[in-house]
């Protein structure tokens, strides 16, 4: 049986509040640390053309989907489609949703911990002018490949997550993320201009920019499309969730495409300061996961007061993560104490405990277990949970809409409160028909050929 939406679940204070939230959500380590490294794992510029297509024809009609599900409902995701399609196997996609938000979480907290690790290294004053790219290089191998403090930091940052999730999206949270996207905005903006001035930087600019057709392979599609679907949290019900607390007397359609565009935009930054220093330092585009770790130092030991440049990036890239860490363990939460009846403290700790247990082979697999790095356990539950689990999702949410729930239901919350959605018949469509075909052409694609990473 679906329960009711208590009614003091609380709604944004605003269209503000949940654009902040929501960016929140959204802008992370998926924008800065994941996009740089997808891309120059797909060839670069092919890699960023079909991000930018996946975002825009995909990305923000599901971002939609996902929206009004939860405006129609203001539940979890599991509570939603039980609402909604109440005796079907639909509510299962909630559930995927919530067990791909405890996968992404696993990985995504060490990593997190590893900007943790760097923001301690940058205020004992670790990147000061002469960092080569090799000391760089030794220096981050050093911090990932030590058991301790691999799991020390993954284990803080789950636990201050935890602390955040507990009391509700605590006021802090918010207002912290106010102040500090915009300075992560300033500090992103004044890296990019010392790195395409840096020695060989426009070479970074073109292999970013420019796309060689020739590299486009299924596994570019399939890393594409889920490395947009990641960086706009979709495909496993945090935009339902959050949705849920969008007011219903304000307009949903602006404030969905803002955050939408914000989250693209501070990929291309992002890439536009990674890929120049890159090239500039000569190092191998074949990056991996410690591509903005290992670069990012060699342009702060170019710059007047690196130092004090590295605190801030640093700074601010933990609090990006943590309010994207904070969605990923409130959907979680949210399902055990909507549909399980748990209070909201044993919720968050339970969950983050035992996300913890999942995430010690991936702070593992980083040098300290042979066998782990060997196997290259990170990056496999990165391509599962991130690539294979939110694509699965998002096929199934817009199937669901377009099928079952009807996109004129969905246009009607998208609507609510607002004015009318210009080309609302184009969405329908790209909803019903374009979205899911090309979600599943590409999974297809990957299955057929048996291009699986
Ligand atoms: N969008 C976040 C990022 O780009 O870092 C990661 C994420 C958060 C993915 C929440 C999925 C999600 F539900």
């Amino acid at each position: 049986m679906a329960t009711q939406p208590s009614s003091d679940r609380g709604v944004w204070s605003g269209k503000l509040g949940f654009v902040l939230a929501a960016a929140g959500s959204a802008i992370g380590l998926g924008n800065i640390w994941r996009f740089p490294y997808m891309a120059s794992e797909g060839g670069g510029g092919i890699f960023v053309l079909v991000y930018l297509i996946c975002v825009l024809a995909i990305g923000i009609p599901v971002l939609f989907a996902e929206l009004s599900i939860g405006r129609a409902t203001e539940r979890n995701p599991v509570g939603a489609f039980k609402a909604l399609a109440p005796g079907t196997l639909w509510p299962a996609v909630g559930g995927m949703g919530v067990l791909a938000g405890f996968g992404i979480l696993a990985f995504y907290s060490v990593i997190a911990g590893w900007t943790v690790g760097y923001l301690w290294m940058a205020l004992t004053g670790d990147f000061g002018p002469g960092v080569t790219a090799e000391q760089s290089a030794q220096m981050f191998t050093d911090l990932i490949g030590s058991p301790g403090p691999a799991l020390l930091l993954t284990a803080f940052f789950l636990a201050v997550t935890a602390g955040v999730v507990r009391g509700g999206i605590a006021q802090g949270i918010e207002r912290a993320a106010k102040v500090l996207m915009p300075v992560l905005l300033f500090v992103l903006i004044v890296l990019l201009v010392r790195a395409v001035t840096l020695p060989g930087g426009l070479d970074g600019v073109s292999y970013f920019l420019k796309p060689d057709l020739s590299e486009l392979t299924p596994t570019v599609l399939v890393t594409a499309l889920g490395q947009a679907l990641f960086s706009m949290s979709l495909g496993m019900g945090a935009m339902i969730t959050y949705g849920s607390y969008f007011p219903r007397d304000q307009s949903l359609p602006f404030a969905g495409t803002t955050v939408a565009l914000a989250d693209m935009g501070i990929a291309l930054l992002a890439g536009l300061v990674i890929f120049p220093a890159l090239f500039s330092a000569g190092m191998d585009p074949q990056g991996g996961p410690g591509l903005v770790f290992v670069v990012l130092p060699t342009v702060f030991a170019n710059m007047p007061a690196g130092g004090l440049w590295a605190v801030l990036f640093f700074g601010c890239l933990a609090i990006a993560a943590l309010t994207s860490t904070i969605s990923l363990l409130e959907v979680v939460v949210a399902y055990f104490v909507d549909e399980r009846g748990w209070s909201r403290n044993k919720a968050a700790i339970s969950v983050a405990a035992a996300c913890f247990l999942l995430a010690v082979p991936s702070a593992l697999s980083q040098g300290a277990s042979a066998w782990l790095t060997e196997f290259g356990w990170l990056d496999i539950q990165n391509i599962i949970w991130g690539n294979y689990g939110l694509s699965v999702g998002a096929l199934l949410i817009c199937l669901f809409v377009g099928f079952k729930w009807g996109p004129e239901k969905m246009l009607e919350y998208v609507e609510l409160g607002g004015n009318r959605v210009p080309g609302r018949g184009v969405l329908a469509f790209v909803i019903r028909y374009v979205c899911p075909l090309a979600i599943a052409t590409v999974l297809a694609f990957i299955i057929i050929t048996g291009q699986y990473f």
